[in-house]
């Protein structure tokens, strides 16, 4: 089965899902370093260079013609399942998670880790809150969508890597 990691920059999807690869024992997939292969550019210097439009059209594109293999965890890029279909293909290839996080959550752990994300780079303090309670809510349209909602606030990766493997056991239990 194909794991998909969805949320807002922050929420701990990397961090998340190479654990959760590890003890699945199947293949981590980063969607942004996929993109940075694919182009040759680290993300900032792509947005800098082409701007938001393109990197949405090449993050989209990594979607469509993926060939990831048939068990992986996949960590995708806090924007791509808000723009165009990608969230129906990412339903449609396996099943969706959404760490879900409060926008002040996500505020206090992203002030450090601003600096290679290029949305966020040039805010600071109040701005930067402000900005990510703004885009959580457009974007929980989409988030919303997931097969599964995991409250990811105030537990650490392991917790919720226990949590995960809880809920993927029970599936497997009443499907196969
Ligand atoms: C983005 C999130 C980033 C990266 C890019 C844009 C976004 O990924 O794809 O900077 O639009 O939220 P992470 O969510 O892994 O930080």
């Amino acid at each position: 089965m194909k794991l998909f990691l969805i949320g807002f920059m922050g929420c701990g999807k990397s961090t998340l899902g190479k654990k959760l690869a590890f003890r699945l024992q199947c293949p981590f997939i980063d969607v942004d370093k996929e993109i940075e292969r694919s182009t040759g550019l680290n993300i900032s210097a792509y947005f800098e260079r082409f701007g938001e439009v393109e990197f949405r059209k090449a993050e989209h594109s990594i979607f469509e013609t993926s060939k990831w293999p048939q068990n992986a965890v996949i960590a995708t890029g806090g924007g791509a399942p808000c723009y165009f279909n990608t969230m129906e293909l990412i339903n449609a290839m396996g099943l969706s998670i959404y760490l879900k996080m409060s926008a002040s959550a996500l505020a206090s752990r992203l002030r450090q880790g601003s600096a290679d994300r290029p949305l966020i780079r040039d805010y600071q303090g109040a701005e930067l809150s402000e900005y990510i309670h703004m885009k959580l809510s457009e974007r929980e349209l989409y988030y919303n969508k997931a097969h599964m909602t995991v409250q990811a606030e105030g537990l650490s990766a392991s917790d919720l890597e226990e949590a995960i493997q809880g809920y993927l056991t029970e599936i497997n239990r009443i499907f196969y």
